[in-house]
């Protein structure tokens, strides 16, 4: 899969358009002058969102407030594919409109028709960051391994929010328990359905995870096994689950919020049964979530049968010589279209760079 042209009309700082090589592209330039944004697009156009966890939904430039748009041409075996994204705002509200090959289209038509990997400086410290920006991880490799996932993950959100605020009511003495009875059921249902996806998430990333540990960092971690955190795990998780409410009602309602439940979900990399994120050194830690995200890479591949763009975002910052050159083989290895940014472009080898299309920012 290949980005033949890029083309970003007031989106956040960027106006451009370019012409991305099939392999390597350098996306150079200072602090703040929108390499990350420039990955951010791409990302909506996989995903049609921002892979910034706490980002503002602001993509529209805030100097001229009106339209903003994301337009890429893909190439996928020969066939071309244009996709489109048209950010509208106005005082309190920032609408999509989205397309493909010209034609509005909706959200479950135009996820994925990107296929993409992102290493980000927020992965870096994933195994050490707090649980959400693990679990946003899982669900965005979720949905991007299946559309079905991101629109449970959406529900579920949904009837959760809803549960939330009668539980609020109840605990303040008013709101009825019988309403309570089917937001019970149907958080249960959902709940349990989303544990089964990840489930399988898991059970697939496993064995990718290993094979990629021996063969490329097999002197820093053996035995690596990475763990699914929930207390709704098991053959039956929606049965699990309405039991789980069931018995501790008078707990949640006295907390005035849904304790139970794939949002408290977590997920832990472990190496001779040691968890990383108490155990590790820094540079394991990152290891370990280049591995996951190269199990994610090879599971999306295939899956689709295609070769996902990767998207790195200042990733060789964290690492040391050794694992940088590792990391830069690994990639080249890959043979997929490969999206820099960086603001030194000392930290690639000659090999690399004489191989990449420089795009620089400023
Ligand atoms: N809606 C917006 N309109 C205009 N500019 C915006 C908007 N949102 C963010 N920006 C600008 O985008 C810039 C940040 O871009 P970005 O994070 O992509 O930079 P970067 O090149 O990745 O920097 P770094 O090297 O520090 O990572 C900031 O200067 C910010 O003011
Ligand atoms: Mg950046």
């Amino acid at each position: 899969m290949i980005i033949r042209k890029l083309e970003l009309k007031n989106f956040r700082n960027l106006d451009i358009a370019i012409e991305p090589s099939s392999g390597f592209n350098l996306i150079l330039g200072q602090n703040g002058v929108g390499k990350s944004n420039l990955l951010d697009a791409l990302y909506h156009l996989a995903l049609v969102k921002s892979f910034k966890p706490y980002t503002s939904r602001n993509n529209v430039n805030f100097n001229s407030q009106g339209f903003a748009s994301i337009k890429a041409e893909l190439d996928q075996d020969g066939l071309s594919k244009e996709l489109k994204i048209v950010f509208s705002v106005n005082e309190d509200s920032e609408r999509k409109r989205l397309e493909v090959n010209s034609k509005p289209t909706t959200r479950s038509r135009f996820i994925n028709n990107l296929t993409l990997i992102l290493f980000a400086p927020h992965n870096t410290n994933l195994l050490v960051s707090t649980p959400d920006v693990r679990r946003s991880e899982l669900d965005d490799f979720g949905s991007a391994v299946d559309f079905k996932y991101a629109m449970k993950l959406a529900e579920y959100k949904n009837v959760l929010r809803t549960r939330n605020s009668l539980l609020k009511v109840v605990s303040e003495g008013f709101g009825k328990l019988s309403e309570l009875d089917y937001w019970d059921n149907k958080l249960a249902q959902l709940g349990g359905e989303l544990v089964i996806l990840r489930q399988e998430l898991f059970m697939l990333l496993q064995p990718l995870i290993k094979e990629l540990s021996s063969k490329q960092f097999d002197t820093e971690l053996s035995n690596i096994v990475i763990n699914y955190e929930s207390k709704m795990k098991g053959d039956d998780p929606v049965k699990i689950m309405s039991e789980k409410i069931t018995l501790n009602r008078n707990k949640e309602i006295g907390a005035g919020q849904s304790l139970y439940g794939p949002h408290k979900d977590d997920f832990n990399i472990s190496s001779n049964e040691k968890d990383l994120k108490l155990y590790g050194s820094r540079g394991q830690q990152r290891i370990a979530t280049l591995l996951l995200k190269l199990a994610m890479w090879r599971y999306l591949e295939q899956l689709k049968q295609v070769k996902p763009i990767i998207l790195l975002d200042d990733a060789m910052a964290e690492l040391d010589d050794e694992n940088r050159l590792k990391l830069q083989d690994i990639l080249s290895g890959l043979k997929a279209q490969t999206f820099i940014a960086t603001t030194h472009k000392e930290d690639y080898s000659t090999k690399l760079l004489k191989k990449m299309q420089i795009i620089t920012l400023d």
